[in-house]
């Protein structure tokens, strides 16, 4: 007299694990067609990446201030130099440099106080110091390298420790003012 119980299919362990791996393997499929376009998306492809340009507003950086942004995926430093620190750079002779390169040649447009750099050591890639607020500069009072010791002056350019050259400049231009387009 007993009903036959209503769930007795389901209950059969086998069609269970067969109803469960279809769900997983329809859930996989279907999240992997949403999911993997958004990751490709995010790793752009090299090409896609070597053609990359980042904008930056200066409106936002004060006389003396560094900021730390990216650049093609690597650190780029982009800053405001005061007066003193640009007649610092001047004042070095270019005899005295590992790397020589006035400011000026640096620099772009006649706009000595924007100084754009990678922020990459020269020596081992390791990322300076001196970009963020309160960050040691070092010795010459523009960026440290804390990895081993290299020293850059006000110009970004290489006094001291074992990096061999100034920090990299990137291809950059002004489009207005306030705005400058990198790459
Ligand atoms: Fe900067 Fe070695 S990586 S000093």
């Amino acid at each position: 007299e007993d009903p036959a119980p209503y769930h007795e299919e389901v209950s059969d362990p086998r069609r269970r694990d067969f109803i469960n791996i279809a769900a997983v393997a329809w859930i996989g499929v279907g999240g992997a067609a949403v999911v993997l376009p958004l990751i490709n998306q995010m790793n752009p492809s090299a090409d896609v990446l070597a053609q990359a340009t980042t904008e930056i507003d200066l409106s936002k950086i004060a006389v003396g201030q560094a900021i730390k942004t990216s650049f093609r995926k690597q650190p780029l430093f982009v800053r405001n130099l005061t007066p003193a620190e640009i007649a610092a750079a001047d004042a070095v002779p270019l005899s005295e440099l590992r790397d020589p390169q006035s400011l000026a040649e640096r620099t772009k447009e006649g706009k000595k106080n924007w100084l754009i750099t990678m922020g990459v050591c020269t020596h081992l890639g390791c990322v300076p110091l001196g970009a963020g607020e309160g960050e040691n500069r070092g010795p010459f009072g523009g960026y440290f390298c804390p990895c081993h010791g290299s020293a850059y002056d006000t110009a970004a350019r290489i006094r001291k420790g074992p990096a061999p050259t100034n920090l990299h400049v990137p291809d950059y231009t002004f489009s207005s003012d306030t705005t400058v387009t990198v790459g």
